[in-house]
């Protein structure tokens, strides 16, 4: 158990707050073992087999904590424990539980179970918010399915055109809409916007998924802006044929053509010189896939990030550019296609001065940052007050097995947001 000292005076109820540090690590493990990747590895793709056991699984615990559930037409989970005035803005707290192919046991699940036993620990220490407090498990933070990140949430903020969203398919071909009706979500998607004022604030607990705090030796960081995020997909046409009878002057082949896009992914990127500036080829595709066949077609995906709106923008141009460069070079055609291409997200003030002030009270040190990764608080930034809490990870790694944050940790992350939350949802 991880416990702050109670003291006396007003707060003194919210001080009492003890995260069982035991069952949220054994719940994050066994939210591990719904994977299709073998362990360590988890593999958890929106609306799989998988995806749905886990769900399961997070909706029984809700419900073992009492909280009230729904699920929109997306898949979005919602848990609250209803306050004592219901009908004022709730208090939202929460993250993902999908997980990238081969990823870790960390990313998104500290945010959803870290929230239930945030609540779990404010009932256990007879707290009673005034506005209600709710988890929310988003659908598809990762884009691995659909090929656009933070599903769920942007389109509860109204951030995604339903058009969009009903033109979104899968690899296999398959709808967004026929999936996610195979899956049981049935309702009329239109119906997953949120009405306006429905939270008052937003609170995501997340692992850091970079070096600083460890760098730093602080365990949590108080996040003050979310980096801007945007993704192409590139269809390349060349020409396929013999790989022993097609003689090289005769070839236009689609991966080298591919190659030469990734590298100049990369130069875009560093040329602008800032360390903040990423990008990164992540998908390649190549058809047919057989070694003595000439490629033909490859389809890539392109990732490409910085806390500097104009600055990213000026790279996708310098990558636009490239990408005709290359297909004229090659003799090929090009299809692009801009995925998202979203601004940054800053917290609100209130909202970091919350957690900040949560970490003071409990004498846990914290730094200010910036997220380079996105987040579902990137859109709820649009409809609520947001700000994020990181848990410090092991030498910044994310998005692989060996992505570790210690219980110690994690209950810490925890303890200051049962204090947050508490704190906003008494007002
Ligand atoms: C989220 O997983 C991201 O890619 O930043
Ligand atoms: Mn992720
Ligand atoms: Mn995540």
């Amino acid at each position: 158990m991880y416990r702050t000292e109670p003291e006396g005076g007003p707060d003194a109820k919210i001080m009492d707050i003890a995260i069982n540090s035991e069952q949220l690590y054994g719940e994050l493990e066994k939210l591990a073992s719904f994977t299709d990747a073998p362990p360590p590895a988890v593999t958890r793709v929106v609306f799989s087999k998988t995806d749905l056991a886990a769900r399961a699984y997070i909706k029984e615990l809700c419900i073992a904590a009492n909280l009230v559930i729904r699920e929109d037409a997306i898949g979005n989970l919602f848990a609250r424990w209803p306050g004592s005035a219901p009908g004022l803005p709730a208090i939202g707290t929460g993250s993902h539980t999908d997980a990238i192919p081969h990823a870790g046991l960390y990313d998104g699940t500290v945010g959803v179970l870290g929230g239930i036993e945030a609540i779990r620990a404010l009932q256990r220490g007879g707290y009673e918010p005034r506005r209600s407090i709710e988890l929310v498990m988003f659908t598809s933070e990762e884009p691995t399915r659909f090929g656009i990140g933070c599903l769920g949430s942007r389109l509860l903020s109204g951030s995604l055109a339903l058009e969009r969203a009903l033109a979104l398919a899968d690899s296999d071909g398959r709808s967004l809409d026929q999936v996610r009706t195979a899956a049981g979500f049935t309702g009329a998607l239109d119906n997953v916007v949120l009405p306006g004022g429905y939270y008052d604030t937003f609170l995501e607990l997340h692992v850091e998924q970079g070096p600083v705090l460890e760098q730093r030796n602080i365990p949590v960081g108080v996040v003050a802006a979310i980096a801007a995020p945007a993704s192409l997909r590139v269809w390349i046409e060349g020409e396929g044929g013999h790989a022993g009878a097609v003689l090289m002057p005769q070839r236009r082949d689609a991966l080298l053509a591919a190659a030469e896009i990734a590298l100049a992914v990369e130069s875009a990127a560093k040329s602008t010189g800032v360390i903040d500036t990423v990008a990164t080829t992540g998908v390649c595709d190549v058809f047919p896939g057989a070694v003595n066949s000439i490629p033909s077609r490859v389809k890539l995906e392109i990732d490409v990030r910085d806390i500097d709106l104009a600055r990213r923008d000026i790279v996708l141009r310098a990558i636009d550019r490239a990408i005709d460069e290359a297909a004229e070079r090659r003799g090929v055609q090009v299809r692009k296609e801009v995925l998202n291409a979203d601004p940054p997200a800053q917290s609100s003030r209130r909202a970091v001065d919350t957690l900040t002030q949560s970490c003071e009270a409990l004498g846990i040190p914290s730094l200010p940052m910036v997220s380079r990764a996105y987040h579902d608080s990137l859109f709820m930034s649009r409809i609520t007050d947001v700000a994020m809490l990181f848990v410090r990870c092991r030498a910044g790694i994310s998005h692989r097995p060996d992505e570790y944050a210690s219980p110690e940790d994690i209950a810490i992350g925890t303890m200051v947001l049962a204090h947050a939350l508490a704190q906003l949802s008494r007002t």
